[in-house]
């Protein structure tokens, strides 16, 4: 009998799980803990759809080419086309499953604005919708774990893919609290891991993701692209070592960006971009408040031209965090903001299918390279993941051979010692992963250049000499298996940004400003031979 084995019980692993359960293929989902505990704070803002509750003239064909254009016209406009045509039904469908959603008085799924988009498009539950979405995938999926067709594995991490000629045959996993290894076979796997936000320490999301698949995945061999692309969302305010999410929605509803010069207020998106101003895409947003950052200048977010009752019915959590968090209410006083990283729009390289460069192993949502370009539309997050999700589970099912795999792993895989085999003990991996964030958040923030990218990789060098074969007893065994894939993999994400010698969406390059057609191509990064090879190829589909 067939089994599709998913890694990731966020938004795209649920989906893909539910997808194959509407067409009794069964699945395992392997999740580290609990589905909906990791991603909650993604995404508060919504998800677009071309729905035109809101009496205007939206279409799908609108939502595509404002998607195709935001991300910099690098990705696949075949893959953009289907994500924004599938995503009203998409939308309709989480609707009729039960997800809580702001309504319109006369009971349709009301829409919000948001950035880059010239209508109003962004479904919402209140700022919570990425927590909403998570609810209602876990209610749904509960239902097929009681019949038997979603079997849930928490507490367990990747360590491990098993392929043999060609084709992944299933994961070797690595247990959470005890010092054990479990082999799950399949007839395919679908990679829904989420981005890489362990690398950089200092993100939105859950830092306990730390890309540790698709580093383990690429020094197999398997290519990666667009890792350049790392989104800075413009409204991020600092607590103590993270960088709490203040929704774009509370632009979409007005909230309005300034700073202050000589006692005056600048709304500086205002008065540059008088069509969306506040609401431009993120890269842009981003990229104005730097200008005022690197003077010393900081820039705030003001809520209080929201009507009072608006913010408190729409964007509830936003208040609710800042009162928690920062001791401040939002009614009465600016939000100091700056931008953080968000999202990674690289990942691991699919095609329109969602297929990778190794049969029957798939890849969806954040850890996937897809629909997002060089920079993403906000809220078109939690719809690649549920339309990746889907498009995955689909290319699974078209693939499927009829049986899992019988390959059975030789005894010695199951020993955690075997995976240490030859490697001295030395190694602190804790503060060799929080070195690699300081390092790569300094390269690799809202403005890159050649000497500082070249020193980075330097530094990542030397680590890599440092740790030479070297492990930490005190650090979990997928960690050191997989902390010197890491540190390939920031090398290959460096490399990727050193060769992009142009500025474009997220990327930007102070000693190459500006876009160039040659560059209009997706950075493929592949390991072989023991290197990095970082070439430029045409987009799929071009
Ligand atoms: O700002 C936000 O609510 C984030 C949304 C997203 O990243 O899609």
């Amino acid at each position: 009998m067939d089994k599709v084995v998913i890694i990731g019980a966020g938004a795209a692993g649920l989906s893909a799980a539910i997808h194959l359960a509407e067409e009794n293929v069964p699945s395992t989902v392997i999740s580290e803990m609990p589905s909906g505990r990791v991603q909650s704070n993604m995404a508060e803002g919504g998800i677009n759809a071309a729905l035109n509750t809101m009496g205007q003239d939206d279409t799908p064909a609108l939502h595509e080419a404002e998607t195709y254009k935001a991300g910099r016209f690098l990705a696949c406009r075949e893959a953009v086309h289907r994500l924004t045509h599938a995503a009203p039904d998409i939308v309709r469908t989480l609707f009729d499953w039960g997800m809580s959603l702001n309504l319109t008085e006369t009971g349709q799924i009301a829409q919000r604005a948001f950035g880059g988009q010239s209508k109003k498009r962004t479904a919402f539950a209140s700022a919570s919708t990425g927590k909403q979405l998570m609810f209602t995938l876990t209610t749904k999926a509960r239902m097929y774990e009681a019949r038997g067709m979603i079997e849930s594995r928490i507490g367990w991490r990747f360590l491990k893919l098993v392929e043999r000629n060609g084709r992944a045959q299933g994961v070797l996993l690595a247990n959470t609290n005890a010092n054990q290894i479990a082999y799950v076979p399949a007839s395919g796997v679908i990679l829904a891991s989420g981005g890489m936000n362990g690398l950089f320490g200092n993100a939105t999301g859950s830092v306990l993701n730390k890309g540790n698949v698709t580093a383990s995945l690429f020094a197999e061999g398997l290519p990666l692209g667009n890792l350049e692309m790392i989104q800075y969302h413009p409204t991020t305010t600092r607590l103590h070592g993270k960088n709490m999410l203040i929704t774009e929605a509370v632009r979409g509803e007005g909230g309005r960006l300034y700073v202050e010069q000589n006692g005056e207020r600048l709304y500086f998106m205002e008065e540059k971009y008088p069509e969306l101003g506040n609401l431009m895409p993120r890269d842009v947003v981003a990229r104005e408040e730097w200008y005022w950052i690197k003077q010393g200048i900081q820039p705030w977010l003001d809520m209080r031209d929201i009507p009072a009752e608006v913010s408190k019915n729409k964007l509830a959590g936003v208040l609710d965090a800042c009162h928690d968090f920062l001791s401040l209410d939002p009614l009465q006083a600016p939000i100091p903001v700056s931008p953080g990283i968000h999202y990674f729009m690289g990942g691991i390289y699919v095609d329109v299918n969602h297929r990778t460069r190794i049969r029957n192993l798939y890849a969806a949502g954040e850890a996937a390279c897809q629909y997002h370009g060089a920079n993403r539309l906000g809220a078109n997050s939690l719809l690649g993941a549920i339309a990746g999700g889907r498009t995955a589970a689909d290319a699974a099912m078209d693939d499927l051979h009829g049986k899992t795999s019988s390959f059975q792993p030789p005894a010695e895989w199951l020993a955690p010692a075997y995976w240490l085999t030859g490697r001295k003990e030395g190694a602190n991996l804790l503060r060799a992963r929080k070195q690699l964030n300081l390092y790569l958040q300094k390269a690799l923030g809202m403005e890159r250049n050649e000497t500082d990218l070249l020193r980075c990789l330097a530094q990542v060098e030397q680590m890599e000499a440092q740790i030479d074969g070297g492990y930490d007893s005190q650090a979990p065994i997928d960690e050191n298996v997989i902390f010197p894939h890491s540190l390939l993999l920031a090398k290959a994400i460096l490399h990727s940004a050193l060769e992009r010698k142009e500025s474009r969406g997220a990327h930007t390059r102070s000693d190459y400003p500006g876009e160039r057609e040659e560059y209009r191509k997706t950075t493929l990064s592949v390991y072989t031979d023991k290197a990095i090879r970082t070439v430029f190829q045409p987009i799929e589909g071009d």
